[in-house]
């Protein structure tokens, strides 16, 4: 009996020392476990005198009792200890002071587009999105552009060495591509802007070889140069917050529209500084026009029944007017300072109501 309460005293003492739960399944199996302390014991049993064999039954029954007790108090303490731990770990310390404004900052041209994104979303355009390489189809001959055509040359284009049905890939040269393809999955009406990537081989002061342009597409039953005017007088209004801004829409080409305008704004360049607003001079900032016949047939509508404009403008020229920007080239570097500098806090997110940039 004594050699059953030291064991006992040993056993507790091995449990209340585990401090993991991998110590304490050791412990566990040392007393109890096939081999263990206890079970041995309880083999022993059956070579004893009947009377001692009862009383020794029942201590070794109690002891085995009270060891898986004790094991199962050790596990829960255990347990609790590692989820205070854990707690203890993440704990928020209210006491520290508010942490500064992120100090990330987004990137002129992805504002600008968040911007011309909520004046046209405010007018009813989806956003459509096209892949940054495309093929010949898509970026010239839907666009009624057909081998040949002297646009093709206007273009810069950069060739890729693969090929799509015989005509080599090549990096779009405008974002007109997504007209097409959103022309061709969806069914009119239509009214989609797209924003994206462009690549032309052309790189001084003010052309880097990739740029950004968007596009817009509106097309309807009876949709006129008069609404392709009055969009994008709201637009250029709203995107430059002056109510009196002069536009000017002066004759062009394009093989894609027909009718086809250059748009100019109203501008001052005293100084060698441009001025949006003001002043008798004026600046190019986008082509449009009323969708070509030819196109609408090629993504299979009848020009008869739907009618629209398009238009296309190059962002990064908004940006560098709108915020004062000198040098395009900047824009691509990838200098943190001039992010930091130039760029925007990442919460204030434009918004008509809130105003489009602060
Ligand atoms: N895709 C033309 C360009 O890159 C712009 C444009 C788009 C003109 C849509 C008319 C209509 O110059």
């Amino acid at each position: 009996m004594q050699d059953i309460d030291r064991l006992g005293a040993e056993l507790r003492a091995n449990i209340e020392a585990a401090d993991s739960l991998e110590a304490l399944d050791a412990a566990r199996v040392r007393a109890l476990g096939r081999k263990g302390a206890i079970t041995s014991l309880m083999k022993e049993l059956g070579a004893l005198e009947p009377e001692e064999r009862r009383d020794a039954g029942a201590a070794l029954n109690a002891l085995k009792d009270g060891i898986a007790a004790a094991v199962e108090d050790r596990r829960a303490a255990l347990r609790d200890r590692a989820l205070a731990d854990r707690l203890a770990d993440r704990g928020v310390d209210v006491t520290l002071p508010v942490r500064d404004e992120a100090r990330g900052r987004v990137h002129p041209v992805s504002q600008t587009i968040d911007e011309i994104v909520t004046i046209f979303a405010d007018m009813g355009f989806a956003v459509a999105e096209g892949p940054d390489i495309e093929d010949d189809f898509h970026n010239f001959t839907a666009l009624n552009i057909p081998p040949e055509h002297p646009a093709r040359q206007m273009h810069d284009t950069f060739y890729l060495e693969a090929e799509r049905d015989g005509a080599p890939l090549l990096l779009r040269t405008h974002t007109s591509p997504v007209q097409i393809r959103h022309m061709r999955a969806a069914s009119p009406p239509y009214r989609i802007i797209a924003p994206g990537r462009t690549f032309r081989r052309d790189s001084d002061m003010t052309h880097t070889p990739m740029f950004h342009q968007v596009e817009g597409l509106a097309i309807g039953r009876d949709i006129h140069m008069g609404h392709l005017k009055g969009c994008l007088e709201e637009f250029a209004r709203v995107m430059f917050e002056n109510d009196d801004l002069r536009m000017r829409f002066r004759p062009s080409y394009f093989p894609f529209t027909e009718p086809s305008a250059e748009v100019d704004i109203g501008c001052s360049r005293r100084d060698g500084e441009l001025r949006i607003g003001e002043g008798d001079d004026w600046l190019e900032i986008l082509g449009c026009g009323m969708v070509h016949p030819n196109v609408l047939e090629n993504v299979g509508l009848d020009p008869d029944e739907w009618q629209g404009f398009a238009f296309g403008m190059g962002i990064d020229r908004i940006a560098m007017l709108k915020y004062g920007i000198p040098d395009l080239r900047a824009f691509f570097e990838c200098d943190l300072r001039w992010l930091r500098h130039y760029g925007f806090a990442p919460f204030d997110v434009p918004t008509l109501a809130g105003g489009l940039a602060r």
